[in-house]
């Protein structure tokens, strides 16, 4: 029996890619694809949720819904300068030779239901066995929590893409992008009592995407790898003038194949707690991997990678 999951996504170009996945993992069922803010503002995820939805062959069906469209306290703060204006590499400006755009605007079906009330209507309904793979800030997940915790509780787990714990980070010296662009939700979160699974920057570093496996399969001109290779062209251009690597960091992914195979990565018992006033320290995920003296622990945090293992995973799924 496929285990069931709600992928909540800000989507850029790695949950893009995740998205790919997920829908191409047996094991999983993607019960709803929930939209929030984060790497670009919300119209221009839902639009290219749907946009990827739509290179899968047959186009993939699920529910998506759209979520916030601001965080809970913070100001707005996209990631443009990676992600692209459009969010997804800016493949929405490609075009032909005679100027047809390459990835015109979808068609969206887009849930009367916010993603919020999708989020609690589908934990009641099977109660013990939705995963939520959170790969953007966790604005949404907040509000569930905030609105119906009880509802909330019967999540099976929160696999959660974000936070650094014994590596520098991404948008700061100390904070990773999803936790920082909304960090009192991250703490309402590890405050919830759900069941959390951190797939941070420790491990996701590592889950490195070549740019030359991507140009080798869309050589073959597949639909799926041309895609990856049109929409992580300007990703990859930003690790290779910025991480000095010729590929790109495949962050999101790496959540989705934790929901898939757990075995994929070596977990450890922390508190995790969340900075949300710092001046230089907001949204710091705050834990100390070496022992629970800090307090009952309330997560498992992903310290090693199988980079072989995902590596196989994700070229066979995404890019053959
Ligand atoms: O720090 C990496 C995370 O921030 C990824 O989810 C990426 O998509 C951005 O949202
Ligand atoms: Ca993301």
């Amino acid at each position: 029996m496929p285990a069931r999951v709600i992928l909540d996504t800000d989507t850029g170009v790695d949950d893009a890619l995740a998205i790919v996945l997920a829908m191409r993992s047996p094991e999983l069922h993607v019960e709803a694809i929930t939209g929030v803010c984060g790497n670009t503002p919300l119209d221009h995820c839902m639009r290219n949720i749907h946009i990827t939805l739509g290179v899968l062959d047959p186009p993939a069906v699920t529910e998506v819904a759209r979520g916030e469209d601001r965080p809970l306290v913070r100001e707005l703060a996209f990631a443009g300068d990676i992600h692209g204006a459009d969010g997804l590499g800016d493949v929405t400006r490609m075009a032909d030779a005679k100027g047809v755009r390459i990835y015109p605007d979808p068609v969206q079906r887009i849930s009367p239901v916010h993603a919020v009330d999708l989020i609690l209507e589908r934990a009641d309904r099977h109660p013990g066995e939705l995963t939520l793979v959170a790969v953007g800030p966790l604005t949404n997940v907040a509000r569930a929590i905030m609105r119906d915790p009880d509802r909330m509780g019967c999540l099976r787990q929160i696999i959660i893409m974000g936070g650094a714990f014994e590596t520098g980070g991404n948008v700061s010296p100390v904070a990773e992008f999803n936790i920082h662009a909304d960090p009192h939700a991250a703490q309402i979160v590890c405050d919830s009592g759900i069941p959390l699974v951190f797939v941070p920057l420790d491990v996701t570093r590592q889950a490195f995407l070549d740019a030359e496996m991507i140009d080798r399969h869309a050589k073959e001109g597949g639909a799926r790898a041309t895609f990856v290779r049109d929409c992580t062209a300007r990703y990859v251009a930003f690790h290779r003038r910025n991480r000095g690597v010729n590929g790109c960091f495949l962050h999101d992914p790496l959540a989705v194949a934790v929901a898939v195979r757990e075995d994929l990565v070596t977990m450890v018992p922390a508190r995790v707690d969340v900075e949300t006033a710092g001046d230089l320290t907001t949204g710091m995920t705050v834990a100390d991997l070496r022992s629970a003296r800090w307090g009952e622990p309330n997560a498992r945090v992903c310290t090693a990678l199988d980079v072989q293992e995902f590596a196989r995973m994700f070229e066979e799924r995404v890019l053959s």
